[in-house]
């Protein structure tokens, strides 16, 4: 009897982007993907720990996955993704087996006694959810230890893939008519840095000195009417830049070929006919000494000089990106600094987060000392100044025909991203999703640009 499988993803693109492995593991052992949990024979939970709440989501799914157990007992449930060791134990007695995300070519040999696939994980060829939009990641892992962050504990250090494999499967898929290709890792600026896995392919990665913006270039020069995205990038200053204003040791200049100006960055962005106008640059904290507690190694100055450069030379960038409110000490003087950045910056998107301690990571060990009232009031003005920059950069979009790709249908209307990774509402056909159109902006709202069909392109 054919078994079925039934996959939860929590988190971030990038578990999004392995969720699909997983899949196209478990398809390449006849498993079939079903709708629903009740059914499945497999529950494959692939789980986020970047905060408490992802993790009690998990412990949330318990009596769900105990009801399932006992109305099937045959029922297999696995947890992967992002866990830490701590919730590892804990969780242990509710799935029958834990395993690491790398090892997801293990699952022939658990579930079917079959020979192990293949070793590298990001080798699998994924089974792609979206037919015309694809994550494609370019490394994972992270060495940037920032105060507060478990990913350097859950995912480990930083391995890039070889651009070989990452430019096959995008040929591949551009090839199978997809539009939009996105550029995943936690930290793209080390792009080729390291590689622990494979050390010939890491010394070929050296030789050849392929770095994130060269990447780029590669990806952007492959034939094909597609749009590249990439998220998310550092804004700490390069080595080289380091090294001229003396802050690191000499030994450390063989940091690899992953080091990359901002200045080459913007070039190959701003030249890159495929490459869009969307940059995510996450700055955590408005405030440099918060900046230094959280060991994110860069000054709001240089933040900002990165993003002047970059408005320079691509003036219609978009722009997001990820601040935590209430770390450890934060006072309302040094909160107040991130009010003026967003002022300053204006932002078209941000993810705001309340500061969540974790386990393990260097913050842990500070006092959590903001309140849930106040970090959730400092969370709201920044959403508020937000909702007005938003709202201010989308009304530039007014009466302007922009590109959108259609994503979603509901009840006639079309949801779409545009060229600058704006949500686009407008009527239309269902059989619209997953090709260029173009549409006229009627009316601006701060998180959506309503509009109104041109013509198909
Ligand atoms: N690599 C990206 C970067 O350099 O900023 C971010 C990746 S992290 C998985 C996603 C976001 O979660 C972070 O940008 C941060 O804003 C948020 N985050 C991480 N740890 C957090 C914590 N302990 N509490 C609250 N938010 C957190
Ligand atoms: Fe986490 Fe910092 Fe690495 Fe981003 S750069 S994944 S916030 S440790
Ligand atoms: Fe992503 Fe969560 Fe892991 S944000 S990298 S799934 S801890």
């Amino acid at each position: 009897m054919t078994q079925k499988y039934y996959i939860i993803t929590f988190g971030c693109q990038m578990n999004v982007s392995d969720s699909e492995r997983i899949a196209a593991v478990l398809e390449s052992i006849k498993y079939k993907p079903v709708q629903k949990i009740e059914p499945a024979d497999l529950v494959v939970v692939n789980m986020c720990s970047v905060r408490q709440s992802a993790v009690d989501r998990v412990f949330g799914l318990n009596q769900k996955l105990v009801k399932l157990k006992n109305h099937n007992p045959q029922l297999t449930t696995i947890l992967t993704g992002c866990v830490l060791k701590k919730d590892e134990k804990k969780l242990s007695r509710f799935f029958d087996y834990i395993i690491n995300i790398k090892d997801i070519g293990k699952l022939p040999k658990i579930l079917r006694n079959k020979n192990e696939g293949k070793k590298d994980y990001l080798r699998i060829k994924p089974a792609h959810v979206n037919k015309f939009s694809a994550i494609v990641p370019i490394m994972t892992g992270c060495n940037n230890f920032c105060a507060y962050c478990v990913v350097p504990y859950t995912r480990g250090k930083e391995v890039s893939r070889p651009a070989k494999d990452i430019i096959c499967e995008i040929k591949n898929l551009i090839k199978r008519g997809y539009k939009e290709i996105w550029l995943m890792g936690q930290n793209v600026n080390s792009y080729g840095v390291q590689r622990e896995t494979d050390a010939k392919q890491n010394a070929k990665l050296m030789r050849n000195k392929i770095n994130f913006p060269k990447l780029l270039k590669m990806v952007n020069n492959i034939p094909g009417n597609f749009w590249i995205r990439f998220t998310s990038s550092h804004p700490k200053p390069s080595t080289r830049a380091k090294l001229s204003a003396g802050l690191v040791p000499y030994r450390n200049k063989v940091s690899g070929t992953g080091d990359f100006s901002w200045n080459e960055l913007i070039n190959i962005i701003a030249k890159g006919e495929k490459i869009t106008p969307y940059l995510n640059l996450p700055v955590q904290a408005g405030d440099d000494k918060v900046l230094k507690r959280m060991n994110r190694p860069y000054t709001i100055k240089q933040y900002i000089n990165i993003i002047k450069k970059v408005g320079k030379k691509i003036p219609d960038i978009c722009l997001s990106t990820d601040i935590i409110v209430g770390f450890p000490g934060e006072t309302k003087k040094q909160f107040q600094n991130s009010v003026k950045l967003f002022k300053e910056i204006n932002y078209d998107m941000a993810y705001i987060s309340e500061y969540s301690p974790r386990p393990k990571t260097m913050s842990a060990k500070m006092k959590d000392d903001i309140s849930i009232e106040e970090k959730s009031e400092r969370k709201r003005i920044l959403n508020n100044i937000l909702k007005e920059t938003a709202l201010g950069k989308n009304k530039r979009y007014v009466n302007k025909v922009v590109e959108v790709l259609p994503m979603e249908y509901k009840n006639g209307l079309l949801f779409g991203k545009s060229w600058h990774y704006k949500t686009v509402k407008f009527k239309g056909n269902k059989n619209l999703i997953g090709k260029f159109v173009k549409v006229k902006i009627t009316n601006a709202l701060p998180w959506i640009l309503e509009g109104k069909i041109e013509y198909r392109i």
